[in-house]
């Protein structure tokens, strides 16, 4: 049988359990890839902190030495940040290998760099995990949804700011309780500024309205602004009014068919699907021209759901890479421009 070898780039919350599905369902993997997929390294910050399920021999505190000498045909990169991801990704891009990532920030800042080098390369990049999770939305957008046109996008695409919310709406729980929680659940950023700033749900809004899209938006594109101003008065008032506080992501084309992306607290009609969205789950409403109305809803953040995100990409690659066929990251045909900010 062929085997495919994996390279694993990051053990945190959800590159172990990664590791640990490759461990334990290697047999359900293989059946559904067509071949095995042969775990050959994990990177790691410190190689001699054991990590549970994972055995000692095949971590390493080396991840440029893993790609460049680890001969895989899959690299998936779960350390975050733009540097050394950055480079690491587009080395294993270089050498041929077909690229998982969950990394937004990365793709929102240099995706099209990325995108390019893929294509070049004729080697898969595949990032469901980098938006809402386990939330199927990116494979949607660059496949089932690419013969409409999309009208808006509008979500829901940080798991922690939304438990935030949730938490100051429902339980009346101040600010940093509720933030403290998200931490301990791993549902938050290693910074959560990221999260509570905004920047990681428009990294999400910038890398969702480029596949809408088909155009470039990069994070310096999108308004944002976080939830450190939602005071419980405005939950109070917005409450009032039969509203609740959302952050959500908004992507559309403006009269003059320029893109506008813009996150930010929005009061949301109790009615509003947005509006039920409980808890650190994640949700995307989608208005195409002739499909209508779609909602995804689901957990968008997390361990468990992300690394389900990332493990699906792994066995598309995997398919995709024993086919010989090569599914393009990401299309410009449309290159649309993007509103200025000031205008938005
Ligand atoms: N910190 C992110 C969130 C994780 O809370 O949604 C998923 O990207």
């Amino acid at each position: 049988p062929r085997v495919l070898r994996v390279a694993l780039l990051g053990c945190g919350t959800v590159g172990a359990q990664v590791a640990r599905t490759m461990l334990t369902q290697r047999e359900d993997l293989a059946a559904k890839s067509g071949c095995e997929l042969d775990l050959v390294g994990v990177a790691v910050h410190d190689a001699g902190r054991p990590r549970p399920g994972i055995p000692d021999e095949l971590l390493t505190d080396d991840p440029e030495a893993l790609v460049a000498d680890g001969g895989a045909d899959i690299v998936i990169e779960l350390i975050g940040g733009i540097d050394p991801p950055r480079r690491l990704v587009l080395s294993a891009i270089d050498r041929g290998a077909s690229v998982v990532t969950a990394n937004k920030a990365l793709l929102a800042k240099h995706g099209e760099e990325i995108y390019a080098a893929a294509e070049r390369e004729g080697v898969d990049i595949y990032y469901e995990a980098a938006v809402a999770g386990a939330i199927p939305i990116v494979r949607p957008l660059r496949e089932s949804l690419v013969g409409d046109q999309i009208l808006t996008i509008m979500g829901i695409v940080n798991g922690t700011t939304n438990y935030i919310l949730d938490k100051m709406t429902t339980e009346h729980q101040d600010f940093a309780t509720a933030l403290a929680t998200a931490q301990r659940l791993g549902f938050a950023e290693a910074d959560p500024t990221a999260d509570i700033e905004g920047f990681d749900a428009a990294s999400k809004a910038a890398i969702l309205a480029s596949l809408a899209y088909h155009s470039t938006v990069r994070i310096d594109d999108v308004y944002r602004e976080g939830i450190t101003g939602v005071t419980s008065e405005d939950i109070e008032a917005a409450e009032s009014m039969g509203c609740v506080i959302r952050l959500l992501a908004i992507a559309r084309l403006d009269e003059a068919g320029r893109i506008e992306v813009r996150v930010h607290p929005a009061t949301v009609a109790r009615e509003h699907p947005l509006a039920m969205v409980q808890g650190a789950n994640n949700a995307i409403f989608v208005e195409a021209a002739n499909a209508g109305r779609l909602m995804f809803m689901g957990p968008g953040a997390g361990g468990s759901p992300t690394a389900s995100a990332v493990t699906g990409d792994l066995v598309t690659v995997a398919r995709n890479r024993l086919r010989g066929v090569e599914n393009p990251a990401h299309s410009v045909y449309q290159g649309l421009p993007v509103a200025p900010m000031s205008e938005t």
